[in-house]
């Protein structure tokens, strides 16, 4: 199993020595190397079984050093990092020369992404190059919102976990890239849709495509536990159409009288979609752990953090 604590300078000799390292962040927990390394990055492929289509975010904690690794950052590019950074936000900027291919899968744009933990900038103040950090869970699987979610599923894999607690937004960052000046989001994520609006205007959104050449990650079925999650219009109806089986329920209440309360995850009593966000994939891994039949869900109003939340049940509700 990997060390886990709050050396900052372990981290960091580790990293500078091409090595992994797992890293807070307040979207999820992500698992680091030198994206201007092409050898450390291709650690993060292998420990994670990530093909190596799926391009990898490069994060950092200022935009001085952002413009050392990318080209023709864009007006809204520069108002939205003014606003949005640090934060759950992660800009497409066309990639610079010293930005391997193997980071961004041969694609033009690098992602970038200034975090929003405090140990996780300090880290980044000390280095001279980006890390390259995916969310750190297997490929396909719930990610980590904690240092111990990260150490069951890779401290096999990697030497140091940072532990910063748990991740207080939740969800990935929102993915946004720019095309002849229009803005567009490819990933819903941990900064809504109406936050992004208020500062560059109206933004087309195309984050549903399961062959989106431009998130070759956004893949069809993702975040999924070992049993089926089933999606349906209404828990009560749900609960007893599967009825004789064993049942996991991921909702807004308590509220279903035959199903044991241990099987039961409650995103938030206040029905705040914030705090279900912090809480959803803490609950899709617990009820993970419930030696279930299925979990049954249901969305969530579509505004806010609501749409990256029902993006993510979708996907862990869809097969292939
Ligand atoms: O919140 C987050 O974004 C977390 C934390 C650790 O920062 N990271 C994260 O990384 O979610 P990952 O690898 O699990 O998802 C990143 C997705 C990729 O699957 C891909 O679809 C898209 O971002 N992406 C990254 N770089 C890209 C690029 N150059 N062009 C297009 N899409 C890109
Ligand atoms: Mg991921």
């Amino acid at each position: 199993m990997a060390e886990i604590g709050q050396d900052i300078q372990q981290a960091k000799a580790l990293l500078e020595a091409g090595e992994l390292v797992a890293i807070p962040t307040e979207t999820v927990y992500g698992l680091a190397a030198n994206g201007l390394n092409a050898k450390a990055a291709a650690k993060i492929f292998e420990a994670k079984n990530r093909p190596s289509f799926d391009p990898l975010i490069c994060h950092t904690n200022s935009m001085e050093k952002v413009e050392s690794f990318t080209t023709n950052i864009p007006n809204k590019a520069y108002a939205l990092a003014e606003k949005f950074w640090p934060g759950p936000m992660t800009m497409l900027l066309d990639r610079a020369p010293i930005v391997p291919d193997l980071t961004v899968s041969g694609l033009g744009r690098v992602g970038v992404r200034i975090p929003d933990h405090e140990l996780t900038l300090s880290l980044l103040e000390q280095l001279d190059f980006p890390l390259a950090a995916p969310s750190a869970n297997p490929f396909g699987y719930i990610s980590p919102t904690t240092a111990a979610h990260v150490n069951d599923q890779l401290g096999g894999k990697i030497n140091y976990i940072i532990d910063g607690g748990h991740s207080e937004v939740g969800i990935e960052s929102t993915i946004i890239g720019f095309e002849n000046d229009e803005a567009i989001i490819y990933r819903l994520g941990g900064l809504s849709v109406e936050e992004i609006e208020d500062v560059i205007g109206p933004v087309k959104i195309n984050a549903h495509s399961s062959s989106n050449p431009a998130a070759p990650g956004m893949l069809k079925s993702h975040y999924a536990p070992s049993c089926p999650v089933i999606l349906g219009e209404e828990l009560k109806a749900m609960a007893q159409q599967y009825a004789g089986k064993k049942v996991g329920v991921l909702g807004f209440d308590y509220g279903l009288e035959n199903i044991p309360a241990e099987d039961q995850f409650v995103l938030s009593v206040r029905g705040d979609l914030n705090e279900a966000a912090t809480r959803l994939f803490m609950g899709l891994r617990y009820l993970d752990g419930q030696n279930l039949d299925l979990i049954i869900t249901t969305l969530v109003p579509d505004e806010g953090l609501g749409r990256g939340i029902n993006d993510r049940l979708k996907r862990s509700a869809a097969k292939g």
